[in-house]
């Protein structure tokens, strides 16, 4: 093998070993009320996930962060997100019957954080 030629090998390879380690990186994802469910089976969702789920809701009670917008949508995907934040390394699931979606863009704004674990 030529000099040149590890010249040129070395920085390929540091290059795909960059490239590999992230795409090994797991996406950040968080979960949501998919648009397309009804509202029926959106506030069973939720009420199953703020109850027996275990999902933190104090945050969309009202005069909380996430009040706002005060949207059965909205509420939803919040106590879905806390649901599946604290759920996910432990086998819980985003889906609650078809009613929720992952999605890669945080769904935070404002004062309202939606939780992230990594
Ligand atoms: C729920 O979230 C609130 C606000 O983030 C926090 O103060 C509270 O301790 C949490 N409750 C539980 C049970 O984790």
């Amino acid at each position: 093998m030529t000099t040149s030629m590890l010249k040129l090998m070395f920085p390929l390879l540091f290059l795909s070993m960059i490239l590999s380690k992230n795409a090994n990186a797991e996406f950040e994802l968080w979960c949501v009320a998919d648009e397309q469910t009804t509202d029926t089976e959106l506030q069973a969702a939720l009420d199953w996930a703020c109850g027996k789920g275990g999902a933190n809701c104090s945050k969309i009670q009202q005069n909380q962060p996430c009040y706002f917008p005060n949207t059965l949508k909205d509420h939803a995907s919040y106590a879905f997100n806390s649901y599946f934040q604290k759920l996910k390394h432990d086998g819980g699931s985003c889906f609650f019957r078809g009613a929720a979606i992952t999605t890669e863009v945080d769904p935070s704004h404002g004062s309202c954080q939606y939780d992230f674990i990594p």
